[in-house]
């Protein structure tokens, strides 16, 4: 018999916390509208009392979501408690998640508390909680480095004050699987009332061993694991949502578990945060990675062909990475479109399509086979990105062997039209430059990197940039069969998000 694991999906909450992952609320919405199809149980959307922009964002999700229970974090304040079910109360199952450090020194240094004080302040939060909800979580930050007695007191209290589950985070990524499995074990054997309440983990990958410790401490008895997609998040990130649902498909022996994940949406839910958030998924990342399925030796590849389970532990369709299918032509209609885009889950309104529909026909002029890949970079580029201050009408450059790069650009400027032209050492720098000037960006670019969206040689180019201004990082991508023209959508990206957070400051809570 296996064991029903809860995923609790944290990528809109600590996987926005990852620098530059700011998302728009309309990019939130079509991640949340992902995850939920996706089957995560419980899904994070945010931190209310952050920003408004945060509040807000949880507020659409929490309404518009039909069958996945909406968390929504909060200190132990009153006033964080409230903004939090302000935001989630229309949920068809709101959880309210409130957390406080149990480390001494997270008590000492950052709280300023006493371990009572600690503890009276976890109460009297979860009690406010309780008066507004019954499906409560309770996290103590910094678990793993705090004194196990201690922490197995906040526990009994918590759970006494109303906690229904209670979340034993690594919350800097210091844990070792072992010892992890072994505090787990300690804390269920030593709270008294723990059988009132669902044991979770939340683990940071410092050490890299943010999977691992996952999987260590379900096998101690937790029944719930906190994840992202990707695995991004804070500093090196979360334990991936991927890589512990396919360790339970993968070793059902030793890891006897079961979820609600449809694993054949693994792969595009990885794509869409990706083309979201701008992160790029490294190359070797287990299960999602470009080269997770890649065999370059040619033993292997001989092995493979002969029978794939020699070199591969997981088919690669079960992770929903199949080759790019060849989904709509230049001769495709309105109709085709917006049944296919219904099916990878974008419900358009018509006036949505009508944009769609026109990039898509631009694109197909240039690009013979669109593919799901296309499609999704239209739609965020087109759809997602609508409160954009920015927005590239027109560049044209000039380079070669024998001239000195330029080039001119139109860009609107809260839809008002403004040109230039700039030189650069190249047709990018050139571009950039031509932006940089009539943008008035005082950014500092700190990464480019450009890669191909699907095979071909008419793929279209992706590029990634990286901004920072006065210790605000930005991620901005974009995507064209030109990659210039790739490179200078992902700059007014980037420039974009950085004046989103700009008008959004959020705070950071861990
Ligand atoms: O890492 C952490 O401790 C957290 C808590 C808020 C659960 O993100
Ligand atoms: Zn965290």
């Amino acid at each position: 018999m296996k064991e029903r694991i809860i995923i609790f999906d944290t990528t809109l909450r600590d996987g926005e916390q990852s620098p530059g992952a700011s998302m728009n609320a309309a990019e939130k919405m079509r991640l949340a509208t992902q995850l939920e199809k996706l089957g995560v149980d419980v899904m994070e959307a945010g931190f209310p009392a952050a920003s408004k922009g945060d509040f807000d964002a949880v507020s659409n999700i929490a309404q518009k979501l039909k069958k996945t229970e909406v968390a929504a974090l909060a200190r132990t304040s009153k006033g964080d408690i409230e903004k939090a079910w302000g935001a989630i109360q229309h949920a068809v199952k709101p959880r309210i998640h409130t957390f406080i450090a149990t480390s001494d020194i997270h008590m000492q240094y950052k709280l300023n508390m006493s371990r009572d004080k600690v503890v009276n302040t976890a109460v009297e939060a979860l009690k406010y909680a309780k008066s507004l909800t019954d499906n409560i979580e309770f996290s103590a930050e910094d678990a793993s480095r705090s004194d196990r007695d201690f922490l197995c007191k906040v526990f009994e209290a918590a759970i006494e004050a109303g906690a229904t589950t209670i979340n034993i985070p690594d919350t800097v990524g210091y844990a070792i699987p072992g010892e992890f499995a072994d505090l787990v074990k300690y804390v269920i054997d030593h709270t008294p009332n723990i059988h009132k309440a669902v044991v979770s983990v939340h683990c940071h990958n410092d050490l890299g061993l943010a999977t691992a410790n996952t999987l260590a401490a379900l096998n101690s008895g937790a029944r719930q694991a906190e994840v992202t997609i990707n695995g991004i998040g804070e500093r090196a990130g979360n334990t991936s949502l991927e890589e512990v649902v396919m360790s339970f498909h993968t070793r059902p022996n030793y890891l006897p578990m079961t979820t609600n994940i449809n694993t054949e949406l693994i792969y595009p839910t990885s794509r869409l945060v990706s083309s979201i958030t701008g992160i790029i998924v490294q190359p070797n990342k287990a299960i999602v990675g470009a080269n997770a399925f890649a065999h370059e030796a040619g033993i292997h590849q001989d092995g493979v062909l002969k029978n794939p389970m020699t070199y591969e532990i997981m088919k690669p369709e079960t992770v929903g990475l199949s080759a790019s299918k060849l989904v709509l032509g230049k001769h495709s209609g309105r109709h085709a479109l917006r049944n296919h885009l219904k099916e990878m889950g974008y419900d358009l309104s018509d006036e949505e399509l009508q944009i769609v529909f026109t990039k898509f026909k631009e694109l197909a002029d240039k690009k013979k086979h669109i593919v799901d890949e296309d499609l999704e970079v239209i739609v965020t580029e087109g759809i997602l990105r609508t409160a954009d201050i920015f927005r590239l009408e027109y560049l044209h450059v000039i380079s070669g062997t024998t001239v000195f790069p330029m080039a001119s650009v139109k860009l609107a400027i809260n839809e008002r039209s403004v040109q230039g032209a700039g030189y650069g050492n190249g047709p990018i720098d050139a571009a950039f430059n031509s932006i940089a000037k009539l943008t008035g960006t005082e950014s500092e670019l700190l990464r480019f990197s450009v890669t191909a969206l699907t095979g071909g040689t008419d793929a279209q180019g992706e590029v990634t940039v990286r901004l920072g201004e006065k210790g605000l990082i930005a991620l901005g991508r974009g995507a064209d069969p030109d990659i210039i023209t790739a490179s200078a959508k992902a700059y007014v990206n980037g420039l974009n998000r950085l004046e989103y957070l700009k008008a959004n400051p959020v705070m950071a809570t861990t």
